[in-house]
């Protein structure tokens, strides 16, 4: 199936057709992913300045798993309103550049951040190493341009 295809379907659908109908709906969407955005932000923002600054009070590792459930429901709930909202403008987000850079990114920093924890997991030495601090900043830059990304969209 193409990619158009796919987004047409998506307009057409009953959720599309809902959405566009709906005088509350994507507002509705758009608030929940704002506050999943905070959940997930804060927590990755804390858990990647732990990595950067190799805190040795609360251990970058511990921290990373023990934070892994609100990044894990925040990802989910900022991809469900994502669906949501994309069912309401879903030929503008397909030619939006802005979304498919949002959506490349998104792919990006998930990869990386999940490369970086994992490595971080497999080193035995309660230290950092330079390169996964340094993965940590792109990382964190990474998500960043999520964001901008998002907010772009609405934008352009
Ligand atoms: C962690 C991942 C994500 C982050 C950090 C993020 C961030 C943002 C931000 C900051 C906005 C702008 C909100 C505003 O202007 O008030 C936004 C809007 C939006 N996001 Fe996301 N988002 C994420 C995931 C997703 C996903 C997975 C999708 C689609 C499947 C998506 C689709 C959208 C859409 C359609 C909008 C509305 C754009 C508009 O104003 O027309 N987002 N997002």
């Amino acid at each position: 199936m193409h990619l158009l295809t796919f987004f047409q379907w998506l307009s057409h659908s009953s959720l599309g057709q809902f959405m566009q109908k709906s005088v509350w709906a994507f507002a509705v969407a758009e608030t929940v992913h704002l506050i999943a955005l905070a959940s997930l932000g804060g927590a990755l923002l804390v858990i990647h300045l732990s990595f950067l600054f190799a805190w040795k009070r609360t251990e970058p590792q511990k921290l990373a798993s023990g934070l892994l459930p609100i990044v894990l429901i925040s990802l989910i709930g900022m991809v469900m309103t994502g669906v949501l909202m994309v069912s309401e403008e879903a030929l503008k987000c397909y030619y939006s550049p802005a979304f498919r850079a949002k959506m490349a990114a998104l792919v990006i920093s998930i990869v990386l951040y999940f490369t970086i924890t994992a490595i971080q997991k497999s080193t035995s030495s309660i230290q950092t190493p330079w390169w996964v601090r340094a993965g940590a900043a792109i990382s964190l830059l990474s998500w960043l341009s999520v964001g901008l990304a998002g907010r772009a969209i609405g934008l352009l």
